[in-house]
Parts: C-alpha cells; sequence; structure tokens
C-alpha cells in the first residue's frame, strides 16, 4: 500500500508558488506515495496557556490530520531568512503535548522555493534546526533549493521548467526511497 505523505506548504498566499512546486512534487512522484496537502492557515497561535485537555479545536484537527501520515513533506517559501512563522507555528502545535509530539520519527524532505537566485536556503537549514529535536529523520540528499520560482509556471500553474520538473522527479524518487528505509515495514 502506498505510504501517506503530510504535504505542509509554507505559504498561505492563494498563487504560491511553494503550493504549486509541491503539486508539481505529487505529479512526478512514485506511485509509491500518496498525498494529503495539509492545511495551516486555519491553525490558530500557540498560546501554551490554552494547551489542556481541551485545546482548539484547530490545534486538534491539525494534530489529527498529520498523526495517520506516514511522512512529511515540506515546501516552503523564506522570510527573512528563515522560514514563515505559519510554518513554525504548526509545527510548534503539532510536536505537543510534549511527549505526545505528532511529528516524532516521520521521515521528511524539505524543498525551499523562492522567485530569488538562492533558492531559500536560510528558510531550508533553519527548518532542519527543529527537526533534529522532534526526531524526524530528514532527507540530506538531493537538496532541494528551487530558485527563480516566479517564472516557471504558465498561467493554469504548470510547470513548463523542464530541468527543475526532471530534478524534482529524481528528488521526489529518492525520497520514497527515504521514506520506505524510515518507515515501518
Ligand atoms: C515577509 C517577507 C519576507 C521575505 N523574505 C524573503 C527572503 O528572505 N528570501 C527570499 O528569497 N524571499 C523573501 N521574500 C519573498 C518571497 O520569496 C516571495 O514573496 C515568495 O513568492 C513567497 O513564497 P510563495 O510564492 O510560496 O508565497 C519575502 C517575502 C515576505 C512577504
Amino acid at each position: 500500500m502506498a505510504k501517506k505523505v503530510a504535504v505542509v506548504v509554507g505559504s498561505l498566499r492563494k498563487g504560491s508558488f511553494s503550493r504549486l512546486v509541491a503539486k508539481t512534487c505529487t505529479e512526478v512522484s512514485p506511485a509509491s506515495l500518496s498525498f494529503e496537502f495539509i492545511d495551516i492557515g486555519k491553525v490558530s497561535l500557540y498560546n501554551q496557556d490554552l494547551d489542556t485537555d481541551s485545546p482548539p479545536a484547530s490545534w486538534q484537527e491539525l494534530r489529527e490530520a498529520i498523526r495517520p501520515c506516514d511522512a512529511v513533506l515540506f515546501v516552503t517559501p523564506e522570510y527573512n531568512r528563515s522560514m514563515p512563522g505559519v510554518l513554525k507555528n504548526a509545527i510548534d502545535i503539532g510536536s505537543r503535548p510534549y511527549g505526545k509530539s505528532v511529528w516524532d520519527t516521520k521521515p521528511c524532505a524539505i524543498v525551499s522555493v523562492s522567485p530569488g537566485a538562492v533558492g531559500a536556503f536560510g528558510a531550508n537549514h533553519h527548518l532542519r534546526q527543529p527537526l533534529v529535536f522532534l526526531n524526524m529523520p530528514a532527507m540530506q540528499q538531493p537538496e532541494a533549493y528551487i530558485g527563480n520560482a516566479g517564472k516557471m509556471f504558465d498561467d493554469s500553474g504548470k510547470m513548463t521548467n523542464d530541468s527543475t520538473r526532471e530534478f524534482l522527479t529524481k528528488f521526489m524518487a529518492a525520497y520514497a526511497i527515504w521514506v520506505e528505509r524510515h518507515t515501518p515495514k
């Protein structure tokens, strides 16, 4: 059976290039993976005072959406050389209550995306830091820094850049192997 991957996109923007890259990843992926896009836009801000036995419904929804997934694919833009706050908020909410993190042991990969040339390197590597603490095996190679993302899609959102599509195809093939290796048989 296909392994289920939670796709977590770090942008809420309607025309998000990150979301389009994420969509492309799902299109070029091996069939051994299936995907569920997780909506992190409705998740209210973390406040430890509210993290009780009856936390906000939006937190529970996020946790229950992630929990049954086998793996996670993070696709994120860069804000001020780091990950956007909405993404960090979702990560923090999924990580609590302490000892009950929904992220624990789930293999993951990161694709960072920017209209700029550097491909959101800063966001990609800042994101790796909490993933160490969260005990998520994060694929090291290939790395994915997708730059010039503003020029890669047609008006319908289809990726028109063949070399990037080819790169993402190889990336997703490696990720499928990574997921297989880091999930129970
Ligand atoms: C608050 C803010 C900070 C940004 N900082 C960066 C940055 O550090 N590096 C970068 O490459 N782009 C930066 N950008 C530009 C984003 O890459 C651009 O808005 C991109 O389209 C956002 O990703 P999305 O298309 O997936 O929404 C920033 C944008 C915003 C709104």
